[in-house]
C-alpha cells in the first residue's frame, strides 16, 4: 500500500478478530512510526505494549472505575465540552456510528453499552499507551510530536491490514493504566491506542468520517 492510499483509505476500527498480533509486526510498526519529526529530534515518547493479563487489568480498571462514576483522571489537560462547529462534527461522527450499529436514539441502554465498549478499548487484543518525558510536561511541543508519532504508528498498522482507534477513553483513569502497565513516574500518559485485526463483521468498522473541504481548511497567501 503506498502513503497516499493508507493515508486516504485509514479509517478508526472499532471491532476486532480474536486473534493475537504477533509481538514482530507491532515492533515493526513502533520502528516505523519512531521516525517521525519531531522538535529538536527531542523523540520524547515511549510505547507500552500491553496484552494478555495486563490488558484485561487495564480494561476491568478503567471501566469499572468510569462506571461507578469515578470522574475521570487524566494527565493531560481537558479542554471541556466542544461546542460550534466542533461539536457539530461530534455529533454527525457519533450519528454515523450508532446508525451503522443500529442504535437508536433513544436506546439509552445501547448507548452506555457503546461508551463501555471505549473505556473497554473495544476489547482490542493489543493497547498501546502513548507516553511522553514528564520533564517536558511544561509545554506543548512534546505534545505535536506525539500527535506525529501516533498517526504513523496507525499508518503503518493499516498498511499491515491491522486496525486502530486512537482511544482517549481507554486512559480515563490514568491512574489505573499506570499501575497495570507499570509506567515509570518521569512519564506522562497521553493516549491509548487500540490495536488489532479489523472484525469485516463489525458494522462501524465501515464508517467513513466525513472531513472539511481543503478550501476550508487552508488559506492560500501569495498564489495569485
Ligand atoms: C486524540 C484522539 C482521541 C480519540 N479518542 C477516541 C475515543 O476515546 N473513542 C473513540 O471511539 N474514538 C476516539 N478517537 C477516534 C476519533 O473519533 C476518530 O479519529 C474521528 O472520529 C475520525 O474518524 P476516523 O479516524 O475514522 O477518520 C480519538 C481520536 C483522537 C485523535
Amino acid at each position: 500500500m503506498n502513503i497516499d492510499d493508507a493515508m486516504a483509505s485509514r479509517r478508526s476500527i472499532r471491532g476486532f478478530q480474536d486473534k493475537p498480533v504477533p509481538k514482530e509486526i507491532i515492533e515493526e510498526i513502533i520502528a516505523l512510526a519512531n521516525r517521525a519529526p519531531s522538535s529538536m529530534n527531542t523523540q520524547p515518547w515511549h510505547f507500552h505494549v500491553l496484552t494478555g493479563a495486563p490488558l484485561e487489568k487495564v480494561r476491568e480498571g478503567n471501566s469499572s472505575r468510569m462506571l461507578s462514576g469515578v470522574p475521570p483522571v487524566r494527565e493531560i489537560t481537558d479542554h471541556g465540552a466542544y461546542a460550534g462547529p466542533h461539536r457539530d462534527r461530534q455529533v454527525e461522527i457519533a450519528k454515523q456510528l450508532f446508525a451503522a450499529m443500529g442504535i437508536a436514539r433513544d436506546d439509552k441502554e445501547m448507548r452506555q453499552d457503546w461508551v463501555m465498549r471505549g473505556f473497554r478499548q473495544f476489547d482490542a487484543p493489543v493497547s498501546i499507551v502513548v507516553t511522553f518525558d514528564k520533564s517536558l510536561d511544561g509545554g506543548t511541543i512534546a505534545h505535536f510530536d506525539l500527535g506525529a508519532v501516533t498517526y504513523g504508528l496507525v499508518l503503518a498498522a493499516w498498511a499491515r491490514g491491522l486496525g486502530c482507534v486512537i482511544n482517549g477513553q481507554g486512559i480515563m483513569q490514568s491512574p489505573v493504566v499506570r499501575e497495570h502497565a507499570q509506567i515509570p513516574e518521569d512519564e506522562v500518559i497521553m493516549t491509548c491506542v487500540a490495536l488489532g485485526w479489523p472484525d469485516e463483521d463489525f458494522s462501524a468498522n465501515a464508517v467513513v468520517s466525513t472531513r472539511r473541504d481543503v478550501n476550508d481548511v487552508a488559506t492560500f497567501v501569495g498564489f495569485d
